[in-house]
């Protein structure tokens, strides 16, 4: 039998590093393709995955990188665009890069691809360009439907130890006592990683998925201000949340983006106009928040107790 290799790109982050390691007990080689493999540390103990450095933007270098693979993931997606190089915008990122995936899967003879979007991607809908050009990419499916055998994902927020969402908000909280919250009333549905890549894996060799796109949510529906008064009460944080009016979230919108890391951006005001829920009638993924949550933003768990007992030495 012959050697069965997938290749992820993106595989470095937080929804990759967790289905790289599910993708290794199923595959014989799994290769992550990262513009920086010194931060890929711990997927590299991995007998049977290699982390490759490559820059996925040079169209040659991405179909070296890919020959060889039987399938073929791309997980890649910013939330804002980087300041300087034109390989960090949205279009690039997103559309412009899974255009250049479609292609070298076509000039390497490789059919079957998992692709990550988001709930509400749309390219001719609103003006939220993380949505926009998340839909260009979708599109870009659709019109390689006769070479390639496609299959997409449209999550809501993805929780799981590691999160950019619940570790981030306990950070805020600790930092803030009185936390002015933009766009409380958004919904959303957070889907667990572990269910994310349940789907994922289940889909690889399953004749039904291709051409499918699964929207991917949690058991229940939240506002945003439930959800980050959820995050201050299972870690045991004592801010006060002050949910903000329209004209003042777009104003914190501006404002954050000077701050580093840009904790919020107008992009990111824009594409929380949307509710991230799922469809009616969409199956719901099982794993609760409280399943998971409070074992990684607990005070139970050992980084938890830890801020605690530092919060409390500089009382
Ligand atoms: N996390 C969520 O709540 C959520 C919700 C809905 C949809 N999604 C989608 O799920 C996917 C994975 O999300 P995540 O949370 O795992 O993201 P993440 O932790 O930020 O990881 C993003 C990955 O994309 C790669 N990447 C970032 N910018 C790139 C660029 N300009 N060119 C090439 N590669 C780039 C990074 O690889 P290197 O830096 O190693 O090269 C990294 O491995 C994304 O497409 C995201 O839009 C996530």
């Amino acid at each position: 039998m012959s050697t069965r290799r997938v290749t992820i790109l993106g595989g470095s982050g937080f929804v990759g590093s967790q289905l790289t390691y599910r993708l290794a007990e199923i595959f014989d080689e799994v290769v992550v393709l990262t513009r920086r493999a010194q931060r890929v540390r711990a997927l590299k103990t991995i007998i049977n995955v290699q982390v490759l450095e490559v820059n996925v933007h040079d169209a040659q270098a991405l179909n070296d990188a890919l020959a060889g693979s039987s399938v073929v993931i791309n997980l890649v997606g910013i939330l804002n665009e980087g300041a300087n190089a034109s390989e960090s915008s949205f279009a690039s990122a997103h559309s412009d890069l899974t255009d250049k995936v479609l292609t070298a899967c076509k000039v390497n003879g490789i059919t079957r691809y998992l692709h990550m979007s988001a709930l509400n991607a749309n390219a001719d809908g609103g003006s939220s360009q993380y949505l926009k050009t998340k839909g260009m990419a979708e599109q870009k499916l659709h019109d390689a439907h006769a070479s390639i055998q496609w299959t997409m994902f449209r999550p809501s927020v993805i929780f799981g130890k590691h999160d950019a969402f619940f570790n981030r908000f306990a950070g805020l909280l600790r930092a803030l006592p009185i936390f002015p919250l933009a766009v409380p009333d958004a919904k959303l549905a957070p889907v667990y990683i572990g269910d994310v890549c349940d789907v994922m894996i289940n889909s690889i060799d399953d004749p039904g998925a291709i051409g499918a796109a699964y929207e991917l949510c949690g058991p229940e529906d939240f506002t945003l201000r439930e959800l980050v008064q959820y995050t201050a009460d299972t870690a045991e944080i004592s801010s006060r949340i002050i949910g903000l009016p329209d004209w003042a979230s777009k104003l914190q919108a501006r404002v954050m983006e000077f701050v580093p890391g840009k904790p919020f951006s107008r992009d990111n005001y824009l594409s929380l106009q949307t509710d991230s829920v799922c469809s009616e009638g969409t199956v719901r993924q099982p794993t609760s928040l409280d399943a998971v949550v409070p074992q990684y933003i607990g005070t139970a768990d050992w980084s938890g107790r830890l801020q605690k007992r530092r919060a409390a030495a500089r009382r």
